[in-house]
């Protein structure tokens, strides 16, 4: 028997990258419409979305292995008496498709990414227990359609939310599945996303992340139709009150102009971190990872951030044992980051993704090879975290208070440079920036005290 809709409870199970964060609040926010509340654990929900990630290692294999067990949970409760009804969403789904229903008899629904929107029309088609698959990349903007989220729902998520404001890519780096996934590269109207900055602000958000896997290339129409850029977008947000900060993710290093770097000079809302991922050293690499630039204008886009705010802390991605990539090749990737000297990184072994280019090249590093570089990358890594968060003790940094901490008494939040820091100080602080001085570091935070 079906709960009736009052009751029925959604849990959404989210793997990988802060789009699929997003993504997992606005199919929350679409499924409330339809009377699902949000289930407290898995085995209470009566609808499970499995909202996965395809860029990395077996992502396939740990989708069906998850379903396997999904799948006994669903018998479990059958033999309560309880239904459930199990979707796939994210990039997995969109990639599998239909192979999804063929190898796991136990999944309903099969819903891609650009799809979100179409949920309740889906439930509705599955009600007589159908199985569908909706991997289409539809003509409508999903955007248009994905209700607002409540203040309750948007208070909920506390005071740090993610835009989305640009999604797909074109760029065909040949490792990776997002042009596969994500589709084309698109970019939502200005006017939306201050809409949606508004709405956020006004329940009390004090920073927004504006998402996209290639921000820096944003290109909304404005209200006249004209194409405006991030910098543009960064003004009009800046003047909206109540909002303390914005960060923005991910940028590629060929689409900073000359007024997005100024905008880290000029616009004080502009946190002073970016996120370029770079991936190799070697011009090599790039070149066949279809990169489209060198390192000398990776690091000459670094010379222009830094000149326009000389404490810009960076981070970066790298991929190690991409196929060919010699031991010259990855001894040009570390010699990269002792020069540039990263904030933080991100790191991964290459693995083929079915349908990438780089997937058929013959020269596959062995994974020995792989493993051994990953360690040496990610020792030099935490050394230069460590040295960053080292740089900060004894000054002074504005920390924008997100939670109250562990123990009593204790509040967290993130510095401009998107440590972690924790203080002693009233719970009234969080929403709120204040200034700290940085006292000590822990392994994943800084300590301070109030000024
Ligand atoms: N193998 C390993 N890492 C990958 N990434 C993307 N595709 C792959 C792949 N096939 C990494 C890149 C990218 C990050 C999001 O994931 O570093 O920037
Ligand atoms: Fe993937 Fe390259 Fe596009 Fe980034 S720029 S999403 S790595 S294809």
């Amino acid at each position: 028997m079906s709960p009736p809709p009052q009751a029925r409870k959604v849990f959404v199970k989210s793997f990988g990258c802060q789009m699929n964060v997003y993504d997992a609040e606005r199919m929350k926010d679409v499924l409330a419409g339809e009377g699902y509340g949000e289930a407290a654990d898995i085995e209470n929900a009566d609808l499970i979305v499995l909202n996965t990630c395809h860029i990395r290692e077996r992502a396939s294999e740990k989708v069906f292995s998850e379903l396997g067990k999904l799948r006994e949970l669903k018998d479990g409760r059958r033999a309560l008496g309880k239904s459930t009804r199990i979707a796939v969403a994210g990039c997995v789904a969109q990639a599998e498709g239909g192979e999804i229903l063929r190898r796991q008899a136990a999944v309903d629904i099969v819903i891609g990414p650009q799809s979100y929107h179409r949920f309740p029309e889906l439930l509705r088609r599955s009600d007589n227990g159908s199985r569908i698959v909706d991997t289409e990349f539809p003509v409508e903007d999903k955007f248009d359609h994905l209700p607002a989220p409540t203040t309750e729902a948007i208070r909920s998520r506390g005071v740090s939310a993610f835009v989305t404001i640009q999604e797909g890519c074109d760029k065909f780096c040949s490792f990776c599945v997002v042009p596969f996934t994500r589709g084309a590269e698109i970019s939502r109207p200005l006017a939306r996303v201050i809409e949606d900055a508004r709405l956020l602000v006004d329940a009390g958000v004090a920073e927004i992340t504006l998402l996209g896997q290639n921000v820096n290339a944003y290109h909304g129409a404005d209200e006249t139709g004209a194409t405006r850029g991030l910098r543009h977008l960064f003004e009009r947000l800046a003047a909206i009150p109540g909002l303390e900060r914005i960060r923005y993710m991910t940028s590629h290093p060929n689409d900073f102009d000359d007024e997005l770097v100024a905008a880290h000079a000029e616009i004080d809302k502009v946190m002073p971190f970016v996120h370029l991922p770079v991936q190799s050293g070697s011009d090599r690499i790039l070149k066949a990872m279809n990169r489209k630039h060198r390192i000398e204008e990776y690091l000459e886009t670094i010379r222009r951030l830094r000149a326009a705010r000389p404490d810009l802390a960076l981070s970066s991605d790298f991929i190690v044992g991409f196929p060919g990539e010699s031991d010259a090749d990855f001894e040009d990737t570390i010699g990269l980051i002792h020069e540039v000297n990263f904030a933080s990184a991100f790191s991964f072994k290459y693995s083929p993704r079915p349908g990438t280019k780089a997937a058929e090249l013959t020269n596959q590093v062995p994974e020995t090879v792989k493993i051994e570089r990953l360690a040496r990358l990610q020792e030099l890594e935490v050394a230069q975290r460590r040295e960053f968060n080292q740089a900060t003790i004894g000054r002074e940094v504005d920390v924008l208070f997100e939670k109250t901490g562990r123990h009593p008494g204790q509040i967290g939040g993130k510095s401009p440079y998107l440590q972690a820091v924790h203080v002693e100080g009233p719970v009234n602080l969080v929403g709120r920036v204040a200034k700290v001085r940085i006292v000590g570091l822990k392994p994943n935070s800084l300590t301070g005290e109030l000024v």
